[in-house]
């Protein structure tokens, strides 16, 4: 049975991809997608959202506005060099492109309650809106959700918007950490394994010339502005890693990636702000179960590549 998946996400550009991995992976049911400040404005994220679920012909899923900025009320800074003005590289969404209807944040409730123990929780930007959740509704909210796949932190690696910091958790890291404190079953997919998920060009191409999906005219245009940003980051990068894409694929296909159970901090405040990290000394020193998170640690990257193209060539958008 496919995975039933609430999405948070802040598309941007390697969003915009992993939303359309989730709506052609048959192993995949997206049930709600709430799209919030990140990589652009939250206005921009959902303009976005809407354009992916009318190009798939899933305007049947829910688009829930979420924040617009982090719990700390600092100014946001955007990235236009790496996502693009309005999130897709070059591309804009065009203005024929309804958002039909936006619901509220009650709605993030609703679906939870709807799905009960059916409902895994798959975050790809700040984590404002999950903390958010918890802070009005209270700790027993998620208390029924499988697991939380998350792409956020950096263990052992720098960072990549910070020297010590992954941008998801230092954008708002006072919610990435009661998201670590409160949220139970939770798999991190950090800079250390996403950083290496990396596409190249040439299979792009590839997939710009033969996916059979409706995006395949965003496929290329779309991945070539994220990869020039990379190449000025990463001097020498043979192509742009698909952060967030991981935790989708570790979902679906469970192989994937090797996790170590290890209790995650987050830096709030100071220069290390946003840093992430765990006690790796073989033994631990002992921490109460309920704290324990699964941090990606290993990810076997020829696998990420072969399921990427596989899903991207065969074109399922049937409606689940
Ligand atoms: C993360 O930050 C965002 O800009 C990307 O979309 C990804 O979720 C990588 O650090
Ligand atoms: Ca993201």
């Amino acid at each position: 049975m496919a995975h039933n998946v609430l999405l948070f996400a802040d598309p941007g550009i390697d969003d915009s991809f992993a939303i359309m991995y989730a709506l052609l992976n048959p192993k995949i049911n997206i049930v709600g997608i709430i799209c919030g400040y990140g990589n652009t404005p939250k206005e921009q994220s959902v303009k976005n959202a809407a354009y992916l679920l009318t190009l798939g012909q899933r305007e049947d899923i829910p688009i829930i506005a979420g924040a617009a900025g982090p719990l700390s009320g600092t100014p946001i800074q955007y990235y236009p060099e790496i996502h693009g003005k309005e999130g897709l590289g070059p591309i804009k969404p065009p203005n024929t492109i309804k958002n039909g209807k936006v619901y509220d944040f009650n709605k993030i409730l609703e679906i939870i309650k709807q799905y009960k123990e059916n409902l895994e929780i798959v975050s790809l930007g700040r984590l404002t809106e999950l903390a958010l959740m918890f802070i009005i509704y209270g700790d027993e909210v998620f208390k029924d959700v499988k697991a939380f796949y998350i792409m956020g932190g950096a263990f052992l690696v720098p960072g990549n918007i910070s020297a010590e910091a992954e941008a998801n958790f230092y954008v708002d890291p006072i919610a990435a950490n009661i998201i670590m404190e409160k949220a139970r079953n939770i798999y991190l997919h950090p800079l250390n394994i996403t950083n290496k998920a990396i596409i190249t060009p040439e299979i792009i191409q590839f997939l710009g010339e033969n996916s059979p999906t409706p995006f395949k005219p965003l496929i290329k245009p779309a991945f070539d502005y994220y990869f020039q940003a990379y190449q000025k980051n990463v001097p020498g990068i043979q192509g742009a890693p698909l952060h967030d894409v991981v935790p989708l694929m570790a979902l679906s296909n469970p192989d994937l990636v090797k996790y170590i159970p290890r209790r995650v901090k987050v830096e709030e405040f100071g220069n290390a702000k946003g840093k992430s990290s765990a006690d790796f000394r073989p033994i631990p020193d002992p921490e109460p179960p309920e704290m324990i998170d699964f941090i990606g640690m290993e990810a076997n990257i020829q696998m990420f590549i072969v399921d990427f193209m596989e899903v991207f060539l065969q074109g399922d958008l049937q409606s689940r």
